[in-house]
């Protein structure tokens, strides 16, 4: 199969966007562009689709879809028993990186919900991405579009790296701005709860509900975590990733360490401004100021890519405390790293 590049990074040409709206129609894979990363798209409704998704991913078929929708009012066919005080609040949130966990419709194929009785639905913060879904006159089912394992994509370059040959088409609508995924919230219950850890933190949503829990499962190894997908390797590039965290003086000195130890590896770090002048070494990559996260999360996913373009053999990234989206970043790379983290 050969994968169409729609551009949509410049001008906003309808007729291709109407070209790939026939691709959903006829149930085939289209990758999306989000605020967040790239989405893997098929008609959420068709669970002929759905497979298809899985299998272009070499998704694990118990690791439900997130269903992205164009307007709140799509939720009261796909969804059961949702609280009109949170529909309020959605109204505020959305478009944006949320993703909200309900109770299923009739309609929702099982594909899309992995046989779970809930159903993942967002709405995305990208322009052309609603308008695509509203001329789809269908949610769009969408992963994100990297293979298994891999770290999600943030660019059409990284979707095109992942699946050339084996999707329709690519609309390019530009580097994600966000740069990790969403925040699932899980809204079935009295109290919403933090199923995976995104952009809205815990602080941000506890602006609007009051109380927000956060899935003990997340951090608790002996406990399942309440989200499928958290169970799974992921975001690994092909290099080992070390993360370390530490002051500044002790990272430095830690690193040096291992850079002394590994003299036969190509290594790759990826710090902070500060860290600048430290280290001699080819393969840096800066990830902005430590007190101000939001461009590590930018580019975190698309640095690791790099890494395994450089073939590097051993990533150290400098870690962050687990607090505010800290906490979010730390989700992603303690599972790049194969929880290989460790305090110096
Ligand atoms: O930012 C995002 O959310 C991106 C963009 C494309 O929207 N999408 C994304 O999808 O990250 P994916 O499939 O990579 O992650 C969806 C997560 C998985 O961890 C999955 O297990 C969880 O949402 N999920 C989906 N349906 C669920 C449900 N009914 N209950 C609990 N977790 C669910
Ligand atoms: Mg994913």
């Amino acid at each position: 199969m050969k994968t169409k590049i729609f551009d949509f990074r410049n001008n906003q040409n309808y007729e291709n966007l109407r070209e790939a709206t026939e691709i959903i129609k006829n149930g085939g894979l289209v990758a999306i562009p989000t605020e967040t990363v790239y989405g893997l798209g098929g008609d959420g409704l068709n669970g002929e689709s759905c497979r298809k998704i899985f299998e272009a991913k070499n998704r694990p078929m118990d690791n439900p879809l997130i269903l992205h929708i164009s307007d709140i009012s799509e939720l009261k066919r796909l969804t059961r028993d949702v609280k009109e005080s949170d529909l309020e609040i959605l109204n505020k949130l959305w478009p944006g990186p949320l993703t909200i966990i309900l109770k299923k419709s009739k309609i929702i194929p099982n594909e899309v919900t992995a046989g779970l009785d809930t159903v993942a639905i967002r709405m995305p913060n990208k322009e052309i991405t609603r308008e695509f879904i509203k001329l789809c006159e269908t949610p769009i089912a969408a992963p994100s579009a990297n293979l298994s394992t891999k770290p999600s994509p943030t660019s059409a370059k990284s979707v095109l790296e992942d699946m050339d040959g084996r999707i329709d088409a690519v609309i390019d609508g530009g580097d994600c701005e966000i740069g990790i995924e969403s925040t699932v919230l899980d809204l079935t219950e009295e109290y919403p709860k933090i199923l995976r850890p995104g952009y809205y933190t815990k602080e941000k949503l506890e602006k609007f509900w009051k109380i927000v829990y956060i899935d003990e499962g997340l951090n608790n190894i002996n406990l399942t975590p309440k989200s499928p997908g958290q169970k799974y390797k992921h975001y690994a590039p092909n290099a080992e990733v070390q993360v370390l965290i530490g002051d500044d003086e002790n990272f430095r000195k830690a690193v040096k360490k291992i850079l002394s130890k590994n003299q036969d590896k190509k290594i790759g770090l990826m710090i902070f401004e500060n860290d600048k002048g430290k280290f001699e070494n080819e393969n840096i990559i800066y990830m902005g100021n430590q007190n101000d996260l939001s461009y590590m999360g930018k580019i975190l996913f698309d640095s690791l890519r790099k890494m395994d373009e450089n073939s590097v053999e051993l990533v150290v990234i400098r870690g962050v405390e687990e607090k505010g989206y800290g906490l979010s970043i730390m989700n992603r790379l303690k599972k790049s790293a194969s929880q290989n983290v460790r305090r110096v």
